[in-house]
């Protein structure tokens, strides 16, 4: 059976940022508020010119270049996204910037949790023999249905797309795994569609509705991601045939620097060997990860041999873990 390597990561991120101080012109908040709470600075907002598809794309061609493969030799590519320019999808429309015209493209969506789903689907067409080259994209725009008026959720989130370039291998980098979903719980954070009727001719009414800005119960999501997350990633260690002492790199989605610290003490790692940025991005959504990871692997902490523990998790609710072995 083959293996799955890690052999590029790339990025795009927003240029302007909006800083906690400017955020609190808009919502009665502070620098202080946002910065001990969640460890947040500041995030970075798409322009009205940017799009899912262009941070999508500038990501995956980064991850490329690193890779130093071609977009010809790409066979799929995977977009993990909530927030796509089309809900019928948007890999295709990054396919075509790309030029990858050999790879079939389409969207996953797990929210927080989509790159991490993403990495292990991609990893089961490679195992299988399907496809030797793939590249996962995680991105979203978040701050498009963000309500701006709701300090309790609106200082949390940005925008971005990080994506990483998967491809066959002798020997497996894809230690381990585990997903896990609970739509009993789906009620604690989510961005539902709200139908209203609209008459449509006699006797048929159809659907006429909008999606309601991002709903969350903050506290309910911050036990379950404590909970939960320290677990998911021992049993994904489990499957690795390996223990925590063995984890080189903690990438987790940077949602709340509280969460990353209490999952790291569960696990007994150093704070120095937990990747943190979201002081600089916030919560990127499922572009989090693959962010956190390019810009590990391009600053040189994370080198080719270290383990990497990396889990994601929000709405749905959904959470999974992956450890992978980089380069
Ligand atoms: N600025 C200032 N005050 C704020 C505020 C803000 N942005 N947001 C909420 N508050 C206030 C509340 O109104 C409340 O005031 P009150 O005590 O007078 O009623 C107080 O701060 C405490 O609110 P609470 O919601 O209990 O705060 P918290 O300690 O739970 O922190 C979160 C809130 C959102 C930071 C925290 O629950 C969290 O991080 N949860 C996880 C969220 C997450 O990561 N979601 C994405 C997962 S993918």
């Amino acid at each position: 059976m083959p293996g799955v390597s890690l052999v590029g990561s790339g990025s795009a991120c927003l240029s302007v940022p909006l800083t906690n101080d400017g955020l609190s012109q808009r919502v009665d908040t502070s620098d202080e508020w946002i910065a001990t709470r969640t460890g947040i600075r500041q995030r970075h907002i798409a322009a009205p010119t940017d799009s899912l598809t262009s941070l999508a794309t500038e990501a995956a061609r980064n991850a490329l270049e690193m890779a130093q493969v071609g977009v010809d030799e790409v066979d799929l590519i995977l977009l993990a996204t909530s927030t796509p320019d089309d809900l019928f999808g948007s890999a295709c429309r990054v396919q075509a910037a790309l030029g990858a015209t050999r790879a079939v493209a389409f969207d996953l969506t797990a929210a927080c949790s989509g790159f991490v789903f993403a990495l292990v689907t991609a990893a089961q067409y490679i195992r299988t023999g399907v496809f030797k080259t793939v590249v996962v994209i995680g991105g979203d725009v978040l701050s498009r249905w963000t309500d701006w008026s709701d300090r309790t959720t609106c200082v949390l989130f940005g925008d971005g797309a990080g994506a990483v370039v998967l491809r066959a291998a002798e020997r497996d980098r894809l230690l381990g795994f585990e997903l896990c979903s609970d739509g009993s719980l789906n009620h604690s954070l989510n961005l539902a569609y709200q139908p209203e009727s609209a008459p449509l001719v006699d006797g048929i009414t159809v659907q006429k509705g909008s999606f309601a800005p991002i709903t969350m119960n903050g506290r309910e999501v911050y036990k379950f991601a404590v909970n939960r997350v320290p677990e998911v990633i021992e049993k994904a260690l489990f499957r690795a045939n390996l223990t925590t002492a063995d984890i080189d790199w903690l990438v987790l989605h940077q949602a709340n620097q509280r969460i990353l610290d209490a999952v790291a003490a569960r696990l007994g790692v150093p704070s120095e060997r937990v990747v943190s940025n979201m002081a600089r991005h916030g919560n990127t959504s499922a572009a989090s990860i693959p962010i956190a990871l390019d810009e590990a692997v391009r600053a040189g902490k994370v080198q080719p041999g270290d383990v990497i523990a990396t889990a994601g998790f929000g709405a749905g609710l959904t959470w999974g873990a992956a450890i992978i072995e980089w380069g």
